[in-house]
């Protein structure tokens, strides 16, 4: 059900991304542009990348408490590091994508959920390290892991709070108000995402920023990402299936990792 869902939303996507044709806001443009298409690797994230395969190696493994909507994969309560960072991590330029989007949006406040070992946590902490990033994990074994690899890379500006999310969300929110960036990345079910949504609303900043990871999970987050896109209070919003790659190969014809072109018309128009 769920991998007919899954094809099906982006047979839509692809549609309806090709009929748009054309991101609108000149904000999230040049966003689009600098975080995807002028995305240049550097030293951090050529560390981050060796780290995360020893991650996808490791055979260390752990309990795994599930405390959301469950994974298509495996249910398993004994898990290794490697096979859970493969099964929940992203490929490699979409963990670029959230350092560099880290690094163009200068977020101070930055609320994870769902830390899982730590990846996506990791290459937004580093990818502006004067934010302060506070991710929330339930299951005790993984946060522990998280917070002992982040140790490893250096990092000081992010923590783990270990627990349901709902447990921790407001008294966390209460400490990174006003909230400049959520990554909502667990529990992908309709109700809980909506209401995590409406929580981080209160507690946001002018500029909030919220990525939704997952949206095209189940029919279910698709129904929460349709709601939220009609919300009132949000202005633009970016159908990110797996972050916006596919609408930026769609308008431009390829992948947005390759090197800025100054002979192209976008990057002639807006980055020169
Ligand atoms: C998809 S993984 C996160 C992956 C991670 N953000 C990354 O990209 O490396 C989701 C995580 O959220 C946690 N989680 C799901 N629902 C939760 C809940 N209701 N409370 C606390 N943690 C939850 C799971 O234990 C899992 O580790």
């Amino acid at each position: 059900m769920s991998f007919k869902h899954q094809a099906s939303a982006y047979i839509q996507y692809l549609w309806k991304a090709k009929n748009e044709h054309s991101v609108h806001s000149p904000f999230l443009f040049k966003l689009l542009i600098h975080a995807f298409y002028k995305a240049k690797s550097n030293s951090d994230l050529e560390a981050l990348d060796t780290w995360y395969k020893n991650m996808c190696q490791s055979e260390e493994s752990f309990q795994f408490e599930d405390f959301g909507a469950g994974s298509h994969i495996n249910k398993a309560k004994t898990r290794q590091v490697g096979e859970f960072t493969r099964a929940v991590g992203k490929p490699k330029k979409y963990r670029h994508l959230m350092y560099h989007l880290c690094a163009q949006l200068q977020p101070k406040s930055i609320l994870e959920l769902g830390s899982a070992t730590g990846v996506s946590g990791a290459y937004m902490a580093k990818g502006y390290s004067s934010s302060k990033l506070i991710s929330i994990e339930g299951s005790t074994e993984l946060a522990q892991i998280a917070s002992r690899e982040w140790n490893k890379l250096g990092i000081k500006n992010a923590s783990i709070k270990s627990g349901e999310f709902n447990v921790h969300l407001d008294s966390v929110l209460s400490e990174l108000k006003p909230l400049d960036l959520a990554y909502i990345d667990g529990n992908h079910q309709e109700e809980p995402t909506l209401a995590y949504f409406e929580k981080v609303l209160e507690y946001g900043s002018d500029n909030l920023t919220i990525i939704f990871d997952d949206i095209y999970w189940s029919e279910g987050m698709t129904k929460a990402w349709e709601k939220i896109k009609a919300h009132s209070k949000v202005r633009q919003s970016v159908d990110v299936f797996q972050m916006g790659v596919i609408l930026f190969i769609i308008v431009k014809g390829h992948f947005p990792f390759e090197e800025a072109n100054a002979k192209d018309y976008y990057y002639s128009l807006i980055i020169k």
